[in-house]
């Protein structure tokens, strides 16, 4: 089951270096063993985009029903014709015109967050800004009190934690159970009180949805509220302070995006292929088939490494640089198909502000001096817990 896999177990990333930095790794997997079946943990393993991008777009071939112990059925593991139903509803609460109206309270939380450690020189982009902003966005667009946000947190945590070796599968697991079940009791209470009195946040969107049209289960709309804490928090969070530390280590890039900032886009879509917050995405087969002459058979669980898809030589002109002008760019860090995240153009805007915002105030950032990696711990996500700087 996949909640029971240790990538760890064969992927040869240990130290935290390694972990943070799994590059040199999938380069060494594309050339040597593109498509790699892990026989102890019986898992397929692909590191190129094409392979990449079919296994997690070929619906027909490969299903998000990846587990049968995860403790909640929701859109990120259905498959149609559930999934289109599905999907068509909650897309009504994600539309450009919503998205765009959330950018003048984006801009607030940014330039509050930031004013409150304007008289300091060394701050922490994690604790101080890419850690507590997207809690504090989505706490507002889901309207529950931005008071919870640390209980907020905990809960994400342990939903999106992976094991790291094979005597944490069970405490992983039982974690995730707790948490999934105090977010259903939790949401249950916020969406009873919506009922009774609607506003303009997701929640009340969804409720109307459910109202009115009687498609949306109650169980739906409680499980996506949960989707929406757990997928929006902590890869916006990976997603801002991975920016940064690309941007400290390509030490031309700050200052170019200082003199012309409309390149700020272009830099959060090139952090997003560089070093995707999200590095695996899991499937399971569903009916045999086959990938470069390998034979896979129905049942079986492959992971999709898109972080290393990302770097692909056959398919990006200079991978390993960190290009600011990089176009196209299509990478698969939003997943492809069906399942395309939802929340792509709020995580930009996202990172695009706070990124903007930090530019603006500091005329140069470097990395504090004696700062070793610290990554996070997820065998499927790349992030750091703390990133101190010293700005100026
Ligand atoms: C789906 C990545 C931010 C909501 C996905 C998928 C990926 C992804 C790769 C597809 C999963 C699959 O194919 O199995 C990311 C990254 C983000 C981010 C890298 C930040 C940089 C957000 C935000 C939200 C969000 C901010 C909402 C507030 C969703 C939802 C889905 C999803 C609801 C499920 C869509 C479906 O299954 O149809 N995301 N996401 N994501 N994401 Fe995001």
């Amino acid at each position: 089951d996949i909640l029971r896999v240790v990538t760890n177990e064969f992927s040869g990333l240990h130290t935290k270096e390694e972990k943070y930095n799994p590059f040199p790794w999938y380069k060494n997997m594309r050339e040597k063993h593109p498509v790699y079946y892990d026989s102890k943990q019986g898992v397929w393993n692909v590191f190129l985009y094409e392979d990449a991008k079919r296994v997690i777009s070929d619906k027909d071939a490969f299903s998000s029903k990846k587990s049968k112990e995860l403790p909640l059925q929701n859109i990120t593991n259905i498959d149609p014709p559930d999934h289109t139903r599905l999907r068509s509803l909650v897309s009504k609460a994600f539309t450009p015109k919503i998205v765009a109206n959330w950018e003048p309270r984006i801009q607030d939380f940014t330039k509050g967050l930031l004013d409150q450690i304007s008289k300091k020189n060394t701050i922490d982009i994690v604790e101080d800004l890419a850690y507590p902003l997207p809690v504090m966005v989505i706490a507002e667009l889901l309207g529950i009190p931005t008071s919870d946000r640390n209980q907020f947190k905990e809960w994400s945590n342990s939903l999106v934690a992976g094991p790291s070796s094979t005597e944490d599968i069970q405490e992983t697991i039982n974690q995730k159970n707790k948490a999934t079940s105090e977010l259903k009791e939790y949401f249950s209470h916020i969406i009873q009180e919506k009922r009774k009195k609607s506003l303009e946040d997701i929640i009340s969107v969804l409720i109307q949805a459910e109202e009115n049209e009687g498609k949306l289960s109650a169980e739906e709309l409680l499980s996506f509220c949960i989707v929406l804490l757990v997928a929006g928090n902590e890869t916006t969070t990976n997603l801002i302070s991975n920016a940064v530390y690309s941007f400290v280590e390509n030490k031309t890039v700050w200052e170019t995006l200082k003199q012309d900032p409309t390149l700020i886009p272009n830099a959060v879509e090139e952090t997003l292929r560089y070093r995707s917050p999200v590095q695996v995405l899991p499937r399971r087969v569903k009916m045999d088939t086959e990938i470069s002459g390998y034979k896979l058979t129905s049942g079986q669980l492959v992971f999709a490494w898109i972080g290393s898809a990302n770097r692909d030589e056959n398919k990006f002109s200079n991978p390993e640089y960190f290009d600011l002008k990089r176009n196209p760019n299509d990478h698969l860090t939003f997943g492809k198909g069906i399942h395309f995240c939802l929340g792509a153009p709020l995580a930009r805007l996202e990172a695009k502000i706070a990124l903007s915002e930090l530019i603006k105030r500091y005329s140069t950032i470097s990395i504090k001096e004696g700062y070793q990696i610290d990554p996070i711990e997820s065998s499927f996500m790349n992030g750091l817990k703390s990133l101190p700087v010293i700005v100026e």
